[in-house]
């Protein structure tokens, strides 16, 4: 049974005493909600402090990037190990990277390497562009994307996928739970042929692209989503409570195997 999971992505928001102020405020609320996974993904800036604030709590820390590197002359870079220390989770791939950053199928590939050999736990964000989805080209983006992602990885144990349509991504305009579902099961199709049946069983895949409380029940009812990767109503501490909230109502009796 898959263990529910929603992660926050505060993506370059909140300063140090932000974060401060909206942690102290999602705890007590956060830590209250079971059966699913809570992950913050706060700036690199916050992680030490939040990972402070968050102990003894059954809040995780995820960041929200890594470079491929161990150390070495790369100013400004994060390394796997740096982060190992800090954190269990790490966003790789997400589609503002891919956007803004140039980071190509090759470079996500060596992030991802790079995360399990410290063992993170990868969230991998794969998803489609407006013009790819309308031209019907969903289905092939999302296959290459994964291909590319895992390309030489033997078994990825750990690893999270997250579906994000780019053209969901902060624009309000959210896919349908039908949709989301008919493509992460296409996604667990395609990791077990890459692997097996098992591990795809195994993989948690959640939907991200404009999820709030409103609209997050539609996709946590969908049999083949796991959870969710918010980005916007994150930082706002009454909506996402109320997404973990919905999802533990919803998804939360199958993590204990009933
Ligand atoms: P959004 O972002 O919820 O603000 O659309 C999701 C994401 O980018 O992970």
């Amino acid at each position: 049974m898959r263990m529910p999971l929603i992660a926050g992505n505060w993506k370059m928001n909140t300063t140090l005493s932000e974060a401060i102020e909206l942690v102290s405020e999602m705890r007590p609320g956060l830590d209250r909600i079971d059966n699913v996974d809570k992950v913050i993904c706060p700036p690199f800036i916050s992680l030490a402090v939040v990972k402070e604030l968050i102990k003894g709590s059954s809040i995780k820390l995820g960041a929200q990037n890594i470079y491929f590197e161990e150390k070495g002359a790369y100013t400004g870079e994060i390394s796997p190990v740096m982060l190992a220390d800090l954190c269990e989770f790490v966003i790789i791939g997400h589609s503002e990277r891919r956007q803004y950053f140039n980071e190509t199928g090759d470079i996500i590939n060596k992030k991802i390497l790079a995360a399990l050999r410290v063992r993170l736990k990868p969230i991998l964000c794969i998803g489609e562009r407006l013009e790819e989805n309308e031209a019907g080209r969903t289905e092939e983006i999302v296959t290459e994307q994964l291909r590319a992602s895992l390309a030489g990885i033997d078994y990825p144990g750990g690893l999270i996928i997250a579906y994000e349509p780019v053209w969901a991504i902060g624009t309000g305009k959210a896919a349908t739970g039908e949709q989301a579902n008919e493509t992460i099961g296409l996604i667990r199709r395609n990791t077990a042929k890459l692997y097996d049946e098992r591990l795809a069983q195994a993989l948690r895949i959640l939907y991200g692209g404009s999820v709030t409380a409103a609209n997050a029940n539609q996709f946590i009812n969908q049999p083949e989503i796991d959870g969710a990767l918010v980005g916007g109503a994150s930082l706002k501490v009454t909506e996402f409570l109320s997404i973990v909230r919905q999802t533990s109502e919803i998804k939360g009796h199958l993590s204990k195997g009933v």
